[in-house]
């Protein structure tokens, strides 16, 4: 593993995390890492092939083959499975519920774990997840992890999908949220935690702009 810098966001789906993760990453210059989008294309590659989502030694091989590439663009990343653009795909709360089915599998997460390490590189990383403090960069210099409130997240979470055009129902994406919640937290590997030298922050009565700030402040102090 190099020693570029590598800060970790984790938390519960819907916190903010992907988009101060962004942020965080535009504002230092630094690499970003949305680890959750590779559960998303495991799953949706998964789909696609018509492999059943209990299969695990199937769903490992996916993981392990998935044919994928972060394209940088001006209006932000296109994100291409076999060549197909898939970026607002993945979004779907059908693909984020059969990510976190994928993920409890402990040989699905062991596929990814070279693939997500490969993204610290210089200058530096921003890495966005579940367990980007506990598992996958355990010697970053700051963690952070996320926390709000389920009706805060499913806000956020319908806000977003209206705003990408997804249409959502309110209740169903909070029966989601914390189904989701329930499954990430209660898996026997990487469950949702914050390390124990984690930073958390309750972000349900702040904005993204308090919650950059006071990121941006911890790393200037912790990490630059
Ligand atoms: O963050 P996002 O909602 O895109 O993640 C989708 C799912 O992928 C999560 O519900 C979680 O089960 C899984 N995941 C994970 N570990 C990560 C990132 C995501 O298990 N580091």
């Amino acid at each position: 593993m190099t020693k570029a810098p590598v800060v970790t966001l984790d938390g519960p789906g819907g916190v903010g995390k992907g988009t101060v993760s962004a942020l965080l990453a535009k504002h230092f210059g630094w690499h970003y890492l949305d680890s959750g989008a590779l559960y998303r294309l495991a799953a949706l590659a998964a789909k696609n092939h018509g492999v059943d989502f209990t299969n695990e030694e199937a769903l490992a091989v996916i993981a392990e083959h998935l044919d994928i590439r972060f394209d940088q663009q001006d209006s932000g990343v296109k994100i291409l499975l076999e060549g197909d653009d898939v970026t607002s795909q993945i979004r779907s709360e059908e693909v984020g519920a059969n990510a976190s089915r994928v993920a409890a599998y402990s040989r699905v997460r062991d596929a990814l774990l070279k693939r997500q390490r490969a993204f610290r590189t210089e200058p530096g990383l921003v890495a966005d997840g579940r367990d980007m403090g506990t598992v996958v960069f355990t010697d970053a210099p700051l963690k952070l992890f996320l926390t709000a409130s389920s009706e805060e997240r499913a806000r956020r979470r319908w806000q977003q999908l209206k705003d990408g055009n997804i249409a959502a129902d309110f209740e169903q994406v909070l029966v989601d949220i914390q189904e989701r919640d329930e499954r990430d937290s209660s898996r026997a590997v990487a469950p949702l935690k914050p390390a124990e030298d984690a930073v958390i922050i309750d972000t349900t009565e702040l904005s993204i702009d308090d919650v950059f700030n006071q990121a941006v402040a911890l790393i200037k102090d912790r990490v630059e």
